[in-house]
This record gives C-alpha cells, sequence and structure tokens, in this order.
C-alpha cells in the first residue's frame, strides 16, 4: 500500500496533528493518476490533491508522460529497494537533491536535504556528477540548471511538479507592469544616483523572470535572505517591485520599518495594478498579487488555540503567512531557520509550526523529546512537492542507468544569461545574512 498522508500509521503521529483529517481524498491515490498524459485523466485546472489544488493551471504548464506500470504497480518495498541499488550502482555519477517539503520515502534517498538556498548552492557543488535529480519543484531544477554546468543534465523526476505560486507571475504580465512603471516613474536616476525602481524576483519563480530581473538591474532572493537581498536593492533604487509572493515582500518590507501604506499590491489584471498614480509614486515596495496556497492556510486563530493549549508553546511560522500570521507569531523564517530553531531548542520544548506538512511530520519524528506539532489541524501537503514519488525517482535514476536522460531540465541560453547574472548577485549578497525574525 502506499504511504500516504492520510495514513497516520504509514506517517507517524505528530503531538498535535495525530488526530488530524486530510485536506484531500486524492492523497491516498498515486499522483500518476493525475499525470497520464494529455487527453487523459489531467484535470483542466488544479494541481492535484494538496493545498494548492485549487489554484489554475496555466495553459503552458509542463506535463508528465504515462509512468511504466513497473514503477506504478510496484511496492514501496520495491521502489526503495530499486532507488537504493540504481543510486549505488550510478554512485558519484549522479546527486540527488531534496527538499524539505518532500515525502520521507524520496527524502530518505537524498543526498542533500535543504531550503531553496541551500540546494541552490548545493546544485553547483558537484559539477563532477553527470546528472542532478532535483526533487523539489520546477523552479528549483531551473535554478539548479542555471548553476551547473553545461554538461550536467538536471533532472526533474515529475515534470507535474510545479509551484502554484510561482505560476502567478509571468513574463507578459511582468514586462507590462514594468511598462507602466516606467510611464510613472520615468528612468532617470534620483541625486544619489538610484534608480525609480529595482525588480526583486522571490526564488519561486520561473527562470524567464529572473532573466527579466538580472536585465534590468535587479536580483533575486530566497526566504532565508530577502532582508538582506531589499538592503542591497535599497542602495541602488528608490523602489523595489517584489514578485510574485506578496506575503514575503510584505513581512520582510514590514520588519525594515517600511508602512503599509507604502507598500500598495500590484494585480496584474487591473490599469496600473488597481493603484493611482499618487499611491504608486509613495510606494517603497511594490507587492505582487502573489501568494502561496499551503502558506495561506496558516490564521491567528490557530495560533491563539495553540497558545491556549500549550501555554509554554513557541511558535514559528514560514514568512510566506500573511502578515497577522507572522506578527502573532515568536518567530518567521525560512524552512532551515524552522529546522535550526528544533535543534536547537532545550528537550521539552514545544512548537506550533505554520508550514508545510511533511517537513513538521519529519520534525516531530525526528525530535521526539520536544512536542511539535502544525498549526494547522488539517494534514494539506504542498499539492506539486506531493508529485515527486518514489515510483518518478525510480525510473528517473534507472533510465540513467540505462543510459537515457529523461525529464531533463534545460534553461533556453538567452534566459539564462541574465537570469545567472541575477543569481550571482543574490549569492554574492547573502551568506547568513537576517535569516529570520524574532519577535
Ligand atoms: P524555503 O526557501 O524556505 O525552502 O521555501 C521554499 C518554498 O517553496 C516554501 O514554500
Ligand atoms: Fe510553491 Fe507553496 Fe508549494 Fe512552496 S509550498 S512550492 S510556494 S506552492
Amino acid at each position: 500500500m502506499l504511504k500516504t498522508l492520510s495514513d497516520d500509521s504509514a506517517t507517524g503521529p505528530t503531538s498535535g496533528a495525530a488526530a488530524a483529517s486530510s485536506c484531500s481524498p486524492g492523497l491516498t491515490s498515486g499522483p500518476w493518476l493525475l499525470d497520464a498524459g494529455p487527453g487523459d485523466t489531467l484535470p483542466a485546472s488544479g494541481y492535484g490533491p494538496g493545498a494548492s489544488q485549487d489554484d489554475p493551471i496555466p495553459g503552458g504548464a509542463p506535463r508528465q508522460g504515462a509512468l511504466p506500470a513497473s514503477y506504478t504497480e510496484a511496492s514501496e518495498a520495491d521502489l526503495h529497494e530499486r532507488i537504493r541499488v540504481a543510486k549505488a550502482e550510478l554512485a558519484d555519477r549522479v546527486v540527488v537533491l531534496g527538499h524539505f517539503y518532500q515525502r520521507d520515502e524520496v527524502v530518505a534517498h537524498a543526498d542533500f536535504v535543504g531550503d531553496s538556498f541551500q540546494l541552490a548552492k548545493a546544485a553547483r557543488a558537484r559539477p563532477d556528477a553527470e546528472a542532478i535529480v532535483f526533487c523539489g519543484v520546477h523552479f528549483m531544477a531551473e535554478t539548479a540548471d542555471l548553476l551547473s554546468t553545461p554538461e550536467q543534465s538536471v533532472i526533474l523526476p515529475n515534470l507535474a511538479a510545479g509551484c502554484s505560486m510561482a505560476d502567478m507571475a509571468d513574463l507578459d504580465s511582468v514586462l507590462e507592469c514594468w511598462e507602466q512603471l516606467e510611464e510613472v516613474y520615468g528612468t532617470e536616476t534620483d541625486d544619489a544616483g538610484r534608480v525609480p525602481v529595482i525588480p526583486v524576483t522571490y526564488m519561486n519563480s520561473s527562470a524567464a523572470l529572473k532573466g527579466f530581473v538580472g536585465e534590468h538591474g535587479g536580483i533575486v532572493c530566497t526566504s532565508s535572505n530577502a532582508a538582506a537581498v531589499l538592503d542591497w536593492a535599497f542602495e541602488r533604487g528608490q523602489r523595489v517591485l517584489f514578485f510574485p509572493d506578496q506575503h514575503l515582500g510584505r513581512n520582510t518590507a514590514k520588519a525594515m520599518g517600511i508602512g503599509l501604506e507604502q507598500m500598495p499590491l500590484w494585480n496584474p489584471r487591473k490599469p496600473l495594478g488597481g493603484n493611482s498614480e499618487e499611491e504608486l509614486q509613495d510606494a517603497r515596495v511594490l507587492l505582487w498579487h502573489g501568494f502561496c496556497s499551503v502558506h495561506k492556510r496558516f490564521t491567528v486563530d490557530q495560533i491563539a488555540k495553540a497558545r491556549a493549549d500549550h501555554p509554554d508553546v513557541h511558535v514559528v511560522v514560514h514568512p510566506e503567512c500573511p502578515m497577522p500570521v507572522v506578527d502573532a507569531a515568536d518567530s518567521a523564517g525560512s524552512t532551515d531557520f524552522i529546522v535550526k530553531a528544533i535543534e536547537a531548542a532545550p528537550p521539552g520544548s514545544t512548537f506550533a509550526i505554520g508550514t508545510e506538512i511533511n517537513l513538521v511530520q519529519r520534525l516531530a519524528a525526528q525530535y521526539p523529546q520536544h512536542t511539535i506539532f502544525c498549526l494547522d489541524p488539517v494534514i494539506c501537503p504542498c499539492s506539486t512537492m506531493y508529485r515527486i514519488h518514489p515510483g518518478y525517482l525510480a525510473w528517473v535514476l534507472e533510465s540513467l542507468l540505462a543510459g537515457e536522460v529523461v525529464n531533463r531540465i534545460t534553461v533556453a541560453d538567452e534566459v539564462a544569461e541574465p537570469a545567472r547574472v541575477a543569481l550571482e548577485r543574490m549569492l554574492s549578497v547573502a551568506p547568513g545574512a537576517r535569516t529570520g525574525t524574532e519577535r
């Protein structure tokens, strides 16, 4: 039987989440039921079971072809063994990277597990490996391709593993926005030599947007370095256009002392993003109308309940959560910040966590000396991270062994060059700076 998040016996109970229900009955089935190919069972909209299942998939999103039956019908133990054997035979020819949100059965085979900033760095730490198998989502694999050598292949085990938030900003809408901003602000620098606007894109965006940012004097950020990146941007620009995640942008800028009235929301469907010219003149950070459907689920009421049930609880959330949630938490930071907060806590600590359920459940299992639970009582994973199943991992590794590279992610040269500029700017700014906030 497949190990699923709706099966407590398989995932192990987490203190506060043991009695929770699952957000989707679809989590009991293999993701290939959604990936059978064009014209088959792939739904017209929605990313599949999990928190972002109701977000619409853009028309051009990559589709995964059918997975051979020898993988879909294999038992969990069989797949585990096939992955182990294939990895052992491939040895140094392959490196497997896994994001913290991947299911345990995938994490078990990763050579490196981390947050998106760490994984970007890990992608170029092994230039000797001929293939990087990226167990994460599409934008992470694109970034790995940008940072690895041209000889290396980056492989995404399931092409349908996108990111609903990244898909909320597309190049055409950002170009249109930029044109309107140039009309409002002009292109002249001020007395301090700062340009009117610096574009900043969250790592959770397509390579095309990273390329746009690189071409327009901008930079990439992750949730572990967003404040340091905004400092960099404000040294060079009077304002920042931040996309696609409004919440990370708002939470970071607010912590830097920027007033909410100076952070208008840019709705790409409205002229001037739904703002007046005066509002735009006063703006310091223009926030794109994007969000993560996983982190949108966390609420201030959940935090109040956690505090009522556990008076000594430490509430730690990801900065993709809405601002009132981040404000009500004790601390906020990237997935690695959350992991480190738990590692550093004295035995017997209690944590309520506001991030993706796979990570929360793994931490609860790894640190039985603490009480660790998810703020959201409904067990609901990221529906796109969920698409990476051991069946796909076994398939890409056994294909490599057979001399075939499947599901290679390649960023076109004309996009890759400026996108690398934006990523290198981030890598030169970021190390260790301002990784999270304590309240
Ligand atoms: P991290 O950079 O914290 O790993 O976040 C990535 C992500 O997609 C969170 O939703
Ligand atoms: Fe994207 Fe949210 Fe999933 Fe992260 S958790 S990959 S932001 S949909």
